[in-house]
């Protein structure tokens, strides 16, 4: 089977083609490229913004991760925050990373790729834990977040613009190993 390399990815150089993979592994359509394009060169501005890529022998992106340090201002945890407060998990939205994006193209799933990256990217992240929203639902994701430790803090949470609802998962870190 090929081999990946995982490492460090210049998301602002990449991003049409992190997009494209974004667009075949969750589902987008090209209105959502155009506005998701904005949203992720505005979040690399972040302080301490990281990315993670996982790319063939030939330079082809097959899947990438972003997160910051979560930042009470950001439109995000304005979102999150009176659901966590609700479920008196607030104090998650301090000195926590927040994993915004991952994604492994459908050809390279199953194969540890998503654990590699997002354990990669929190193992550099500096802080004790880690949040991240996921459609609410029993999907790959949820299966693989909580295998890498992350639970629920608050279900049926609902972003504007978003049609289904999502839940916010945290975890301490490091990530936990298999
Ligand atoms: C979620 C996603 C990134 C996982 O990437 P991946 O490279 O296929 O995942 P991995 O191979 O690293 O899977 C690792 C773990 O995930 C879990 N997992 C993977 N597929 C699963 C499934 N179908 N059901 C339940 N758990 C699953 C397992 O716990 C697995 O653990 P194991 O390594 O002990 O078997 C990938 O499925 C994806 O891109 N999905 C579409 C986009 C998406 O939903 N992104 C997340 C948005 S919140």
């Amino acid at each position: 089977m090929e081999e990946l390399a995982v490492g460090p990815l210049d998301l602002a150089a990449r991003v049409d083609d992190a997009l494209a993979v974004q667009a075949v592994a969750f589902g987008l359509t090209d209105e959502e490229v155009a506005v998701r394009r904005h949203i992720v060169l505005r979040h690399l501005t972040s302080p301490g913004a990281r990315a993670l890529g996982a790319t063939t022998a030939d330079g082809r992106l097959a899947g990438f991760v972003y997160g910051m340090p979560n930042d009470r201002t950001q439109w995000w945890s304005t979102v999150v925050e009176p659901y966590l407060r609700a479920a008196g998990e607030e104090h998650w939205l301090d000195d926590s990373f927040v994993v915004t994006e991952l994604h492994v193209h459908p050809a390279y799933q199953n194969r540890g790729i998503g654990r590699r990256l997002i354990t990669g990217l929190t193992d550099g992240a500096g802080l004790p834990r880690s949040i991240l929203s996921a459609i609410d639902a029993e999907t790959p994701a949820r299966g693989l977040y909580r295998a890498l430790g992350y639970r629920d803090l608050a279900r049926r949470v609902l972003f504007p613009s978003a049609p289904s609802p999502y839940a916010v998962m945290g975890a301490p870190l490091p990530l936990r190993r298999r």
